[in-house]
């Protein structure tokens, strides 16, 4: 019995909600959603990490009558990390057909879910209980400077994460297919805090999702308190601006990778000085590291999503080979420059060199070291 029952269009929907420290508000959370939703064929998850206020056995004394509600326990290590454990055992184990995330403090009202679920039934993927679309608002209390700090954070995300076309991209009120949850794959999302929410949207983008939007009120929590931190606040930040060179397709990667070798290169140079090794030797042994340590991320992480065929020591090969071709282009680009501009400081010419020596690595590199066997009829 996986997401759909037979004859029944309607999926199991399954609502993922972490908590800590909300022992005054899941019970009658759950007591609400178990109203609300009595004609459906509903599952509810707590996923509670050790929460000192026994959050976690008020859960477990209203699932020994409720069957439909569950108890995920862990350790703490934010709300991401509990979304993605959460997510897993919605998915694998309690055979959602749909997944809902909410918050448990009460600030999102367990009747939007059906608005949400509605829009799913009429062909969305996602859709999301939002704050910043017509019918949309936040509760009158919150500060200015929190309400600042959402606006300012939507923006920035919307802008530079690439998320273009989403209003509330931080919402943590979301009705996702199990598909497309599948398809986005959370598991891989590296982030533990607050700002998984923006994580797990670009993969739902990137995943070809048709996302909508449905106004809804987010009202302030009456009880416990938030657990947004600064922390969170500066994980959100690298996020947003990870999202951008990792979003990107390939080139930015390749980029960061070489940035990456720059740092290789001097710090083993360096190194091998201080262990008494001779610098003409030191350093073919230091651009040698670089070469294999930017070899082996681009390997696996740059092009690593792409289908490869043949030996990895074949690919280093090449990759080797094609250093040596940047390295003459880039040389002869210098020597070319300095005989047409003698006058020119040899560091400027030098830095013009690097360009087109890195685009032809990049070529190179994309089209033959690392050629997508899984594309293009190979
Ligand atoms: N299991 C677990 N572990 N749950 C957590 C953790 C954690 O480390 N941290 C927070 N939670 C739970 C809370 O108990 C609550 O149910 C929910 O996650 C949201 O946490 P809050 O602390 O209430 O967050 P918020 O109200 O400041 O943030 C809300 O708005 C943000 C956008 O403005 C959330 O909806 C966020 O997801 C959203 O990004
Ligand atoms: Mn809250």
């Amino acid at each position: 019995m996986k997401g759909r029952r037979r004859g029944d269009a309607r999926p199991r929907v399954c609502f993922v909600i972490p908590t800590y420290n909300e022992a005054p508000n899941v019970t009658p959370l759950l007591r609400r959603l178990d109203a609300l939703y009595a004609g459906e064929d509903a599952a509810f998850l707590i996923v509670d990490d050790g929460s000192p206020d026994g959050t976690g056995a008020l859960v477990r004394a209203f699932a020994a009558t409720h069957p439909r509600v569950h108890l995920l326990e862990g350790r703490r290590r934010g709300l991401g990390d509990a979304y993605a454990r959460g997510f897993a055992h919605a998915l694998d184990t309690l055979g959602a057909g749909v997944v809902v995330q909410m918050d448990a403090d009460l600030s999102h009202d367990p009747a939007d879910a059906g608005k949400l679920l509605a829009r799913l039934a009429h062909g969305a993927d996602v859709a999301i209980g939002s704050r910043y679309v017509p019918g949309g608002s936040i509760d009158a209390g919150w500060s200015p400077r929190r309400r600042r700090l959402s606006r300012w954070g939507n923006r920035l995300a919307r802008r530079t994460a690439g998320l273009r076309g989403v209003r509330d991209c931080t919402a943590g009120f979301r009705a996702i297919r199990a598909e497309t949850l599948r398809a986005a794959d959370p598991a891989r999302i590296r982030v533990k805090g607050h700002a998984f929410q923006i994580a797990l949207l670009h993969r739902l983008v990137h995943a070809g999702a048709r996302i909508v939007e449905e106004g809804i009120h987010f009202r302030e929590r009456e009880r416990g308190r938030t657990k947004l931190g600064a922390a969170d606040l500066a994980a959100f930040l690298c996020q947003v601006l990870w999202l951008r060179i990792a979003g990107r397709g390939t080139f930015p990667k390749f980029a960061l990778t070489g940035l990456l070798g720059v740092f290789v290169n001097l710090g083993s140079f360096q190194l091998l000085l201080e262990l008494g090794v001779h610098k003409l030797l030191a350093s073919p042994i230091a651009i040698e590291l670089s070469i294999l340590s930017n070899f082996l991320v681009n390997n696996y992480w740059t092009f690593g999503d792409r289908v490869m065929i043949g030996r990895k020591r074949i690919r280093g090969l090449k990759y080797h080979l094609a250093s040596l071709g940047s390295l003459a282009v880039g040389g002869g680009t210098f020597a070319a420059l300095s005989m047409l501009l003698p006058e020119a400081p040899p560091v400027l010419l030098q830095g013009c060199s690097i360009p087109p020596a890195m685009l032809l690595n990049f070529f190179l590199n994309s089209s033959w070291t690392f050629r997508d066997a899984g594309s293009g009829g190979g």
